[in-house]
This record gives C-alpha cells, structure tokens and sequence, in this order.
C-alpha cells in the first residue's frame, strides 16, 4: 500500500455540502473516506451510495453491537451501499462476530475505544486494563473470522504480538505534530503509527478543520512517507 492509500479521512459533517466540498478537496489527497454516526445518521445511507459512485472507498463506521441477526443483516445493507470497511463491536461476541465475518466488505471489530480508561473499562465490568483488553477482544475477533480491528495507537504492539502480520489494524487518535489534540487522549503522530504497525491511519479534524484540508492531508502523507 502507498502512505495515500494508508489515510483514512474521518467526514464528520452534518451537511451533504460539507461532504461534497471536502471530497472535492481531498479526492487524490486520501485512500479512504470514513462516513461516522453523525454523517449517516443526518443524511442516511444516500450519502455512502453518492461517495461511492464518486468512485471513493468509504468505511461506514457503524459500530454495530446487537443479536447475531440483526447484526448479521445490517452487514449485508452495508455490503450492499458498496462500502468497503465497516465496524461492530468485538465485546458483541463470538456468535455475532462470526455472523459478520463477511467476505465482500473488510469488517473491522471495535476493541476499547480510545474514550475509555483503565478506571472506565473497570465499571463496566472489564478486569484487564486497555491494553490487554483490546489484545484480548483483537484474538476474539480473530479467532471469530474477522480480518481486523480498531485500536488505539498505543495496543498496536500488543495486537500485532497476538495476532501476527496479516491483521488489518486500523487506528484513530492520531494527532500530526503540532496539532491541537481536541478530545483525543493518547496520540501518536502518523509516522509513529506506522511505524508502530498501523496498516491505516484515521484522521479527522486536523484535516477536516484546516484552512486548507487538501494541504493538511498531503502532510499527513508527507509524514507517514518520510518513516525510517
Ligand atoms: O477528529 P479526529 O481525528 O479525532 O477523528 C477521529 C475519528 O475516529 C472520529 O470519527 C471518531 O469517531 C473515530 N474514533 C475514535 N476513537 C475510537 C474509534 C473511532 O476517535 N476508538
């Protein structure tokens, strides 16, 4: 993969314009598009059919966490829009996992958000602090028939240890050097994710906020290329 292909650009707009104007700007400048909660949840699944004849890879972002069925079905909506990556939880279980393993779109299980700490993995019940949580639910997912997952910057390692080279991991909370760190906690700049074994990198607001969101991308790729 080139470092273009490796970006991931997090569109969380509310507006069909926004999303228009930043493809218009970032179409050769990103490999990935990723339409969230906010993006689909305020213009539904017409926006994904629309980046995607734009001839743009979008991961739909779901997050999916129900019963096997639901979840199950939900997928083949997904696969069916023509996106290419989305997500659902790895906590959901073996039996949803397995019955979202799908083949024509790359389905990524959610391990620890990067929202959650030690002390909030702990009230909800988890014993094992991040770190061995998102190993633990990347075998999970693994062992359940998907291909990937999404993590922190920070369990990358840990991840890559568990479940060898060909695991697709994907992560946010990735902050160019210099950029303001918003509400992201534990950031690695985009070389440092690579370099940690990251195979895609997400990115939002740095990009998505600045004057110039074409510019802002080709640094991020800058950044990624110029890895030792
Ligand atoms: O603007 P920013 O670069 O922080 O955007 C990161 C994107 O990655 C957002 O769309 C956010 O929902 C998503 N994300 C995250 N942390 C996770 C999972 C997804 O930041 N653990």
């Amino acid at each position: 993969m080139q470092p273009r292909d490796r970006l991931v650009v997090a569109l969380d707009v509310s507006t069909r314009n926004d999303v228009l104007r930043l493809l218009d700007q970032l179409h050769d400048a990103a490999g990935v598009f990723k339409i969230g909660l906010q993006a689909f949840t305020a213009l539904g699944p017409s926006i994904v059919r629309e980046v995607v004849a734009r001839g743009e890879r979008v991961f739909l972002d779901l997050k999916i966490h129900d019963i096997p069925n639901t979840a199950s079905h939900a997928i083949h909506e997904v696969a069916s829009l023509g996106a290419s990556m989305t997500t659902v939880h790895a906590s959901g279980g073996e039996s949803m996992l397995r019955a979202c393993a799908h083949d024509s779109v790359l389905v990524l299980g959610v391990t620890v958000l990067t929202s959650l700490d030690d002390a909030s993995l702990q009230s909800v019940g988890f014993t094992d602090n991040a770190i061995d949580t998102a190993a633990r639910l990347a075998r999970l997912a693994q062992a359940s028939g998907l291909r990937g997952v999404v993590a922190s910057p920070h369990e990358i390692a840990a991840i890559r240890e568990a479940c060898g080279s060909d695991f697709v991991i994907l992560t946010p909370g990735i902050r160019p050097s210099g950029a303001d760190a918003g509400d992201q906690r534990r950031t690695m700049t985009p070389r440092e994710a690579i370099s940690a074994g990251a195979d895609y990198i997400v990115v939002g607001r740095p990009i998505t906020n600045a004057a110039n969101p074409r510019s802002a991308a080709l640094r991020v790729i800058d950044d990624m290329s110029s890895r030792a």
